[in-house]
């Protein structure tokens, strides 16, 4: 096994917690909370869930820009969208931009003013969230081909 393996493999359980915690979520989670009206439901995932998934975030940058690098992918050429394979990358980065802007809006605005009226807005930002952790996914998916 080489440490490019060894990578991947962190890089996928990372991404198995991410966007599994996220799709658990917007699909037994969220759909009750609207049901009963109850902020809590969520909150009470939120809190459980996360140290472990922003661990698992963490983990899912370091080893995929070690791989970019791996693959000749540098900062020199991010956002370029220059080859297949830089494209894919440059939009995960993208991503994972919009990804921390969501999460600093919930964490900020919306979590803090969480009420049974308004888990609509939030519920917006979690399907938002899983979305786009399922394209940043379906894009990794496409780097052993080479990218797009
Ligand atoms: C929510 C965040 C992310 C998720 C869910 C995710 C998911 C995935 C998945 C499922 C693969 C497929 C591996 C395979 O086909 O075997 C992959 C590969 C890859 N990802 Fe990510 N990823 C994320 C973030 C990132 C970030 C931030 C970067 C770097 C900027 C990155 C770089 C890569 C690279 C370079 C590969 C190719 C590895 C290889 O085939 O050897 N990923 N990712």
């Amino acid at each position: 096994m080489t440490l490019h393996h060894l990578i991947l493999i962190f890089h996928l359980i990372a991404a198995t917690i991410w966007v599994g915690g996220h799709l658990l979520l917007s699909i037994c989670y969220l759909p009750e909370a609207l049901k009963k009206k109850d902020p809590q439901i969520i909150l009470h995932f939120e809190r459980k869930f996360e140290k472990l998934g922003m661990s698992s975030l963490f983990v899912l940058i370091c080893s995929g820009i070690w791989m970019a690098y791996d693959f000749g992918v540098s900062y020199q050429t991010w956002f370029s969208f220059s080859g297949g394979f830089e494209k894919v990358i440059s939009i995960k980065l993208l991503l994972l931009f919009l990804t921390f802007i969501f999460a600093l809006c919930a964490q900020l605005y919306f979590i803090p003013k969480l009420n049974p009226n308004n888990i609509k807005n939030m519920a917006f930002v979690i399907i938002s969230v899983t979305t786009i952790g399922v394209a940043m996914l379906v894009l990794g998916s496409t780097l052993r081909y080479g990218g797009i």
